[in-house]
């Protein structure tokens, strides 16, 4: 086979190297002024974005600009025909182009082959961190990429990848892309049956899975969840990495080094076309089943590298820490793939935030220099309680840019963050975005600014929301409202639902039918957007997204409960928690009960899902018409004085839930 010279493909034009070094002294990137924080001369100097005409110049004609931003940032094999192509509820950008998501993410940078990509930090402190230089990433997922094709995986087959924060997480996930096999990455947190419907779902034919990994100082076994889960499905072969040491038999079953290893280092990659499936995410909607979103491959691609490029300044010499697992879309877009894609060096760490003490992640920052930090803020509020001097030990003067993602920002824990973490020098970035739109669509741009406390911004460049109310008509200046985004969507925008049309459309285009419905509240304050909050069943646990009715599906798995309903309560560290109101059918209310049906929960679904307090009521609020009004038992929760109270079948359920709550939650810890 003809071998193509992978690293000819052209460089980003956009790609100066910037003057400033990785080690820089502590440099104030902001400046306060008129009570808000603005990008100081020096940020404005190195920024790759500093001119604010840019959102006039990209409103002008988005199409347009994203098809200049597409040129500039990505290599493509082919140039597309047509930039974009709208037939609601589907559009496709860069209709007729070809690339290869992988080439641009590690062959092109191999100018520098022994650049770092990847810095790996384990928990265990005594175990030595890796570093993987483009280089060698690119010889690794050639082999990885060449094992996967000789266990019969073709493009446009799904892998299914559980796999902690370890490097073959990254190598894998490359791999796929390098020759068009679609992954499908599964939180390593949730259980074999959340594991076991994705696999379903995907028909995935092989499952990268490791023995375990380390949390917390102990080591956890995920194998038996994995092997659980691939029972009874499509899965032929299990790949697994060896990270706790535990003996893996079978036929089934195989070593993820060894085979790479032995595997040929050369691998072709396949060209995609642009609107070509690159990968599958399961997020949670209002319903029991989570949905599998669907992303292409080059609109992806372009809205990762230029939000990586302009949100985080990122520069190819910065290092960036983006804190999320890669089970999630922030760990996709930036721990993954947005840092290589700009050629940068992404870190990310295997295990628990507090191990072996609340110095740790101020210590990997100081130790390697990053530049760029991206993290939830219920990690913030983590770090709040411990003691000041675990963040005052460490030298964080590298950081330029603190990024927050996942759940709105309180000002408290915003100015602690700006304060403590980047000792009031660096500028908040509050994106906001979903797993749906790929990369994040709406913040403020560091070289541009205003950085305030709970305003997440403006639209990302090329992109418009707009506050609507029910109708989709706009509301009042200042008014709160659904929020919508409007055509032109933006590149890296879901490319519907995996085996399911009818989702797609009832969930994003039913309500407002030409604007892609968020499902999350907001209203404007000087111009700039500040978001509420979900506006349907969906919960933020700890920044992790679950639909209220997973919860309630899994308690109704036993046969005492009558009926249920999920909610959430606002909690000072998670930010939301599931609480739980049972009907049973027959038994007692018991402490016993109670604790059984957590445990199951959680072994039905995952940790984060596990509700904070199980209620047993008599009766649950319910319309006319059989719909349980759980708007009414959140605003119990809260103590606050529930709506809607005319619409109920049976009224007399509110008095009597109130009460069982008042004797169960002191106020003060409401
Ligand atoms: O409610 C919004 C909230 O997280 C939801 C999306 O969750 P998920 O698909 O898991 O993706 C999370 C990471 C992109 C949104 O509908 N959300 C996300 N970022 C913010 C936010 N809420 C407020 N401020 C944010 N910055």
């Amino acid at each position: 086979m003809k071998k193509h010279n992978h690293q000819q493909a052209k460089r980003p034009t956009t790609d100066k190297r910037s003057n400033h070094q990785a080690k820089r002294p502590a440099v104030s990137y902001i400046i306060k002024r008129n009570g808000a924080y603005w990008p100081s001369k020096e940020m404005k100097k190195i920024a790759n974005i500093s001119d604010p005409k840019i959102y006039e110049k990209a409103a002008k004609d988005p199409i347009k600009f994203w098809g200049k931003l597409a040129e500039e940032g990505i290599s493509w094999e082919k140039k597309w025909d047509k930039t974009y192509v709208e037939k609601l509820p589907y559009f496709e950008w860069f209709k007729g182009g070809k690339l290869n998501f992988c080439i641009n993410c590690v062959d092109r940078h191999l100018d520098q082959p022994n650049k770092t990509a990847l810095i790996w930090i384990p928990e265990p402190i005594n175990e030595k961190p890796i570093k993987i230089t483009y280089g060698e990433l690119h010889n690794k997922v050639s082999k990885f990429a060449n094992v996967l094709k000789q266990n019969g995986i073709e493009k446009g087959d799904v892998v299914s990848i559980y796999l902690p924060m370890v490097p073959q997480a990254l190598i894998a996930m490359l791999a796929c892309t390098r020759i068009g096999a679609i992954h499908s990455v599964v939180f390593s947190a949730f259980s074999a049956d959340a594991l076991k419907t994705r696999i379903i779902d995907g028909k995935a034919k092989i499952l990268i899975t490791s023995d375990g990994y380390y949390r917390k100082g102990k080591p956890e076994d995920l194998l038996k969840k994995a092997k659980k889960a691939a029972k009874r499905t499509t899965v032929k072969k299990i790949i697994v990495v060896s990270r706790i040491g535990k003996k893996v038999r079978g036929r089934k079953f195989l070593n993820f080094d060894e085979e790479l290893e032995k595997a040929d280092d050369y691998c072709e990659p396949e060209m995609m076309k642009s609107e070509d499936t690159m990968f599958l995410l399961y997020t949670s909607g209002t319903t029991g089943k989570p949905k599998g979103v669907i992303h292409d491959t080059g609109g992806y691609a372009t809205q990762a590298y230029w939000t990586c490029k302009w949100n985080f300044d990122l520069h190819p010499e910065d290092v960036m820490w983006c804190t999320a697992d890669i089970g999630w879309i922030t760990g996709h877009t930036y721990a993954m793939y947005g840092p290589l894609l700009t050629g940068a060096t992404t870190l990310i760490y295997e295990g628990g935030p507090t191990f072996p003490n609340p110095g740790r992640w101020w210590k990997i920052i100081q130790d390697y220099k990053v530049n760029v930090f991206y993290t939830a803020p219920t990690a913030i509020r983590l770090f709040m309680k411990e003691n000041p001097s675990w963040i005052k030990k460490h030298d964080l003067s590298s950081l330029k840019i603190l990024g927050s993602v996942g759940e709105p920002i309180d000002k408290k824990s915003w100015m602690w963050y700006l304060e403590k973490i980047g000792g009031s020098r660096c500028p908040i970035i509050d994106t906001w975005w979903q797993t749906e739109t790929g990369g994040t669509v709406i913040n403020t741009l560091p070289g541009i600014g205003p950085f305030v406390p709970t305003i997440s911004g403006k639209s990302f460049p090329g992109t418009e929301h707009v506050i609507v109310n029910e109708k989709g008509n706009p509301v009042k200046k200042g008014e709160s409202g659904f929020l919508a985004q409007k055509s032109p969507f933006a590149p890296g925008m879901l490319h519907g639902v995996h085996n399911n049309h009818k989702k797609y459309v009832d969930t994003y285009w039913k309500k407002f039918k030409t604007m892609y419905d968020t499902s999350d509240g907001a209203h404007i304050e000087n111009n700039l957007i500040r978001i509420t909050g979900r506006t349907d069943d969906v919960m933020k646990v700890a920044g992790h997204r679950l639909a209220t009715a997973e919860v309630e599906n899994a308690i109704h798995d036993n046969k005492k409960v009558g009926d249920c309903a999920v909610v959430p309560m606002p909690d000072k560290m998670k930010g939301q928690v599931p609480i739980a109101f049972v009907v049973l059918k027959k038994s007692k209310p018991s402490e016993k009960l109670e604790k059984k049906l957590i445990k199951y929960v959680d072994k039905k679904i995952g940790p984060t899902a596990r509700p904070k307090k199980i209620f047993f009521v008599d009766d649950l609020p319910k319309t006319r018409s059989g719909k349980i009004m759980r708007r009414i038992l959140r605003a119990l929760l809260i103590n606050e004085k529930p709506e809607g109270l005319s619409t109920l079948i049976n009224p007399d359920s509110v008095e009597k839930i109130k009460t069982i709550i008042n004797q169960k939650i002191p106020t003060s810890n409401k």
